[in-house]
């Protein structure tokens, strides 16, 4: 593919950035967030070939429960089975195309039916019904399934890819899976999720969530008050290539971030820790001994993204709650707060990016995932840049 002298030596800059020390480092340069060529790059060698977070397995928890997806231009439905397993297809009809299922929801009589001409097919991505279509010669439903694509399970989270190539999800996070088990955060009650559109680029949302530095500025009407940010730790094992991660720890007072007391799994320090992984290169999420919430990113173009937004809770929260509707309202209250400042910074910066005079600035010790993140995304896209 030919790209324009601005790619070239964006992709350019990127090889160097990535090369130093945290440091020296800087932000990615402003072309990266406002380049429609960028994102074609990113689409084809990141989100085309990489696993990305669908949502919570508990979201759809009933056979024929469904939540939809995107990858790029590709619709993913991903569908709930009569075994308890979770698959997922293509959700674009066989027939002339249509996109079948909208959003989240439940399939009345485990059929899909596709609201253009009433092709129908099971749960299990079979067509079962085409209307009129006996007339055909020869037509034979069994060569019209969905196509069928990867999807896996791991610690409640479901994964999909359009990659048939890239190594399963538990070899890739395998040496996540010891920082997290203490948590048992498959348990975890999933109390909302949402899909929200903002006027960004996806990596400036990513890279927003990856760091703690703005938490006592931008949030300090929320979660930044009860943040001890120089309490923050790193991964000190050299850097994985599928994700990167951070501990924090809350005040012993704070009302969120500590062990419930029946919680009595957890000790010491750990009781007030939170974990922050970043599963590149769209995932992320903030494990905390009593919540969970997280970010899922579909980017819609460079200057746009979808972002499918989770709350859950501990069990043991919610059972020894007297008022675990309130409770719920609550919580999903005070992160949607949190959600609205994020928001008013992530777009404000998009905004700044675009700006004649910007240039990327150094990061501050808080921002070693993001320079990972820079790593990440230099591995997958910058030597394309001499293709
Ligand atoms: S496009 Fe689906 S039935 Fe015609
Ligand atoms: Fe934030």
């Amino acid at each position: 593919m030919k790209h324009s002298p601005i790619t070239l030596s964006t992709l350019a800059q990127l090889k160097v950035l990535a090369a130093l020390p945290l440091s020296q480092a800087t932000a990615m340069p402003p072309p990266m967030y406002q380049s429609a060529d960028i994102h074609a790059l990113e689409q084809t060698h990141i989100f085309n070939e990489q696993w990305l977070c669908a949502g919570r397995s508990d979201a759809i928890p009933q056979a024929g429960d469904y939540l939809s997806y995107h990858i790029g231009s590709q619709p993913v439905l991903v569908i709930r089975q009569e075994d308890g397993s979770i698959k997922a297809f293509a959700n674009v009809c066989r027939h002339r195309m249509m996109t079948l299922l909208d959003g989240q929801g439940h399939c009345k009589r485990k059929r899909i039916i596709c609201p253009y001409h009433a092709w129908s097919y099971g749960i299990d991505g079979q067509l079962l019904g085409a209307p009129q279509m006996d007339k055909r010669p020869g037509f034979d439903k069994a060569n019209y399934p969905l196509p069928a694509i990867r999807c896996e399970l791991w610690e409640g989270w479901i994964y999909i890819t359009l990659n048939p190539e890239v190594a399963p999800v538990s070899t890739l996070l395998a040496e996540l899976h010891p920082l997290v088990a203490d948590y048992r955060m498959a348990d975890y009650v999933l109390i909302s999720q949402q899909d929200h559109v903002w006027d960004t680029n996806w990596k400036m949302l990513a890279e927003n969530f990856m760091e703690g530095y703005h938490l006592p500025v931008a949030h300090r009407a929320t979660v930044g008050a009860h943040f001890a940010v120089r309490e923050t730790r790193f991964s000190e094992r050299p850097p994985n290539p599928a994700f990167t991660y951070q501990y924090f720890t809350k005040a012993e007072n704070a009302p969120v971030g500590n062990a419930h007391p029946d919680n009595t799994w957890l000790k010491g320090e750990q009781r007030r820790t939170s974990l922050m992984p970043t599963i590149f290169p769209a995932h992320m999420y903030v494990l905390a001994p009593d919540h969970l919430w997280y970010l899922a990113l579909q980017p819609l173009g460079h200057d746009q993204v979808n972002i499918r937004y989770g709350i859950a809770l501990a069990p043991e929260v919610l059972r020894a709650s007297a008022e675990p509707e309130q409770l719920k309202a609550d919580v999903i209250h005070f992160l949607d707060q949190v959600n609205a400042e994020d928001k008013d910074v992530v777009e404000g910066i998009f905004r700044g990016s675009r700006a004649t005079l910007s240039k990327a600035g150094p990061l501050c010790w808080l921002e070693q995932e993001n320079h990972e993140f820079t790593q990440y995304i230099a591995r997958r896209i910058a030597h394309h840049g001499s293709d």
